[in-house]
């Protein structure tokens, strides 16, 4: 069986605001990525498109779930491990209009 460039399983991600409430902005993601696919990402405004990339870029982490990156789990990565893992995998571009 190939291995995926990306294997994310059951991924939640989950923001408080300053009263304690809880946002779940991702809840239970899965999908793969194989080589030589092309893969957009749509979705309405807040429905997490961001805060995806955010996690399969190693900026940031899952609350739960289980993310794998050509073969390797990072789940339980410090932020030196993500930050190689960042150098050496991906890269992410952000554009933002003021
Ligand atoms: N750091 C954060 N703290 C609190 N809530 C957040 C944070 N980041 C994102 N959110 C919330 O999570 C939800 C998803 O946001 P996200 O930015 O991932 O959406 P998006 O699909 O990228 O939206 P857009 O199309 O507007 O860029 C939104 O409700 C947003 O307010
Ligand atoms: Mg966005």
């Amino acid at each position: 069986m190939v291995t995926p460039l990306i294997k994310a399983q059951n991924l939640t991600k989950v923001f408080s605001d300053s009263n304690e409430t809880q946002f779940k902005a991702l809840d239970g993601v899965s999908f793969e990525v194989h080589e030589k696919e092309i893969v957009g990402l749509c979705g309405s405004s807040g429905s997490g498109k961001t805060t995806l990339l955010g996690i399969i870029g190693c900026l940031e982490t899952a609350n739960s779930g289980s993310l794998e990156l050509f073969g390797r789990n990072v789940d339980k990565l410090n932020d030196f491990e993500l930050s190689e893992i960042r150098l050496s995998t991906s890269g992410l571009f952000f554009r933002s209009i003021t």
